[in-house]
């Protein structure tokens, strides 16, 4: 199985992901960016295509990549997986991660959580101002849940949830 992996990332955490689910099905990793001006031949020699983005406010960052193309890869095993901050037992995984493919594509796009992180250091400054603002926008909140008041502590600094462990089911989705 000849497997293309394909990502996109700010901070590092889905480039670690990413590298090290290429490592594990022994597939070719590269940017999105760095495929722009691939040819569609160059996709037809892959039997699975699986893209990495970074959550960006509910949304995976270049998804449209994959989704714009997975109708005309419906004979090919596809994969989107989203890296967040968002910890994984948080039930906001589950309804982004609902959103993340069209309902015509759910039947043949595999859709994957692996828990990144928050690196202020590596953040761009407007993606730092953002976060700031989300961070003040949660405290300042009128009937704060206990999740809320958990995310506002968790994302005033940097903090590190990823584990290669969050791969598994990817690999086993591609090599089932
Ligand atoms: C502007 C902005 C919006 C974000 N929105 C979300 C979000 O909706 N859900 C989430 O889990 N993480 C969110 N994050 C956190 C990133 O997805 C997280 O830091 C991720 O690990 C970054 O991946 P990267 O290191 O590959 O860039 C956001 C980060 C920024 C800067």
């Amino acid at each position: 199985m000849r497997t293309l992996i394909v990502y996109t990332s700010q901070t590092g955490y889905t480039k670690m992901y990413a590298e090290k689910l290429a490592e594990r099905l022994q597939a070719d990793c590269f940017t999105v960016e760095e495929l722009k001006k691939k040819d569609d031949g160059f996709f037809d020699t892959y039997d699975a295509i699986v893209y990495g983005g970074w959550a960006m406010a509910g949304k995976v960052v270049k998804s449209e990549w994959l989704l714009g193309k997975a109708p005309a890869w419906k004979d090919k095993k596809l994969a989107i997986f989203c890296v967040g901050a968002t910890p994984v037992d948080s039930p906001l995984v589950e309804q982004a991660m609902a959103k993340v493919v069209p309902d015509e594509l759910k039947s043949y796009v595999g859709v994957f959580y692996c828990p990144g992180g928050l690196n202020y250091d590596k953040m761009k400054l407007p993606s730092k101002m953002m976060m700031k603002a989300y961070a003040s926008m949660l405290k300042k909140q009128k009937n704060q849940t206990e999740d809320d008041k958990k995310m506002a502590e968790m994302i005033a600094q940097s903090y590190d949830i990823s584990d290669v462990k969050y791969l598994d089911p990817i690999v086993e989705y591609i090599e089932k």
